[in-house]
């Protein structure tokens, strides 16, 4: 069964597919409006969310289907004790695809291993958010008009910022692409994301604490909130919260064709008066993430058609080498058996968040 549970889930050609089909929708809306008839999505969000959980259920109504599910996990069963698994297991009795949201590092891909519908990654703790990347993609193709040949500069939480993660991911597969990362140092990128995709694959990217220094330099400029709810340390989050704000004197550093993405919600890193800016894409990259969701269960509800076609990997699993990381889903499930697998930078690796183990 296929699922969505990390961007590189997909190909390249796949991805530009998708682009693709979200910009005939854009175009041709009324070809898409009864495509998912009489199939249901479960929106089940153990977080907060504003953008993903609503365009998903309006991706699905525009696609002529249906939407069940809940938006905190206290009106779930999972607050008497109900396991990501067993939900996943009782979801596919009622829906044809669900999408998840939850603080836990590796629950969609729990939920994808017991499904039997295909399961999305609606972002999951601080470690991956690939629907958000393919509203990523569609903005950045649909204002700069290619996804090659840029300085891209991810700017703020880049520790905890899971959209900044599947981007990197998504983007290093383009050609003539360079990342400036600019954060404070105890908010920099995780070590699984520079080893498995930076180091790995040769792209060249430059570590800053300072916005003024390398805005000048940039094409895309990935502003992101500090993630409060990731902190454990109260003190910390409040010493690093006003880190970077974007104002109109910064954007004057720009060049003149950068666009400025967001995921959203944002606090005070990008000020009111810069969304008058036309370099300003943040509501609209909102809006492409409507139509690449609908592209996105057209996709995976075409390929549960052919269940058998993406079985899950059970290859070269190790069992029993223990993941420390507090945020990992595998800290919580008491029947999830710790298992790792050697990633592509030849480390052991725990297969729901990705830590070393
Ligand atoms: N970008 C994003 O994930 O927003 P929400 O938290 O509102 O869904």
């Amino acid at each position: 069964m296929r699922s969505l549970i990390s961007i590189l889930d997909f190909t390249n050609d796949e991805l530009d597919q998708l682009i693709a089909t979200a910009k005939d929708i854009i175009a041709n809306p009324e070809k898409y409006w009864d495509c998912c008839k009489h199939k249901k999505l479960a929106t089940l969000f153990f977080e907060p969310s504003t953008r993903t959980r609503l365009s998903f259920e309006a991706a699905m109504i525009e696609l002529g289907g249906s939407v069940i599910g809940f938006s905190q996990a206290s009106s779930s069963s999972a607050s008497k004790g109900e396991s990501m698994a067993d939900t996943a297991k009782i979801l596919s009795c009622y829906v044809d695809i669900m999408a998840i949201r939850h603080p836990r590092e590796g629950a969609p891909y729990v939920a994808s291993r017991n499904a039997s519908v295909p399961v999305i990654n609606a972002g999951d703790g601080g470690h991956n958010h690939p629907t958000q990347t393919l509203a990523d993609l569609l903005t950045i193709s649909r204002e700069m008009g290619r996804l090659d040949d840029m300085t891209i500069g991810l700017c703020g939480d880049l520790k905890y910022g899971r959209t900044v993660h599947s981007l990197i991911e998504a983007m290093s597969r383009h050609t003539g692409i360079k990342f400036v990362l600019i954060s404070p140092a105890e908010l920099a990128l995780p070590d699984y994301v520079i080893q498995n995709t930076l180091e790995k694959h040769h792209i060249p990217y430059e570590v800053t604490t300072s916005l003024e220094d390398a805005l000048p330099h940039l094409d895309v400029l990935y502003m992101t909130r500090i993630q409060q709810e990731r902190f454990d340390d109260v003190e910390e989050y409040n010493r690093l919260k006003d880190s970077y704000v974007l104002n109109t004197e910064k954007m004057k550093l720009a060049k003149e064709k950068m666009c400025v993405l967001h995921p959203l919600p944002r606090v005070n890193e990008i000020s009111v008066a810069v969304d008058d800016d036309p370099r300003a894409a943040y509501f609209r990259q909102a809006l492409n993430g409507k139509y690449m969701r609908m592209a996105l269960i057209l996709k995976l509800l075409e390929e549960a058609k052919d269940p058998e076609k993406e079985a899950i990997r059970t290859d070269g699993l190790v069992y029993d080498r223990i993941c420390t990381n507090p945020k990992c889903i595998c800290q919580v499930e008491q029947e999830l058996r710790h298992t790792a697998r050697v990633s592509e930078d030849g480390v052991l690796r725990c297969i729901y968040c990705e830590q070393k183990v």
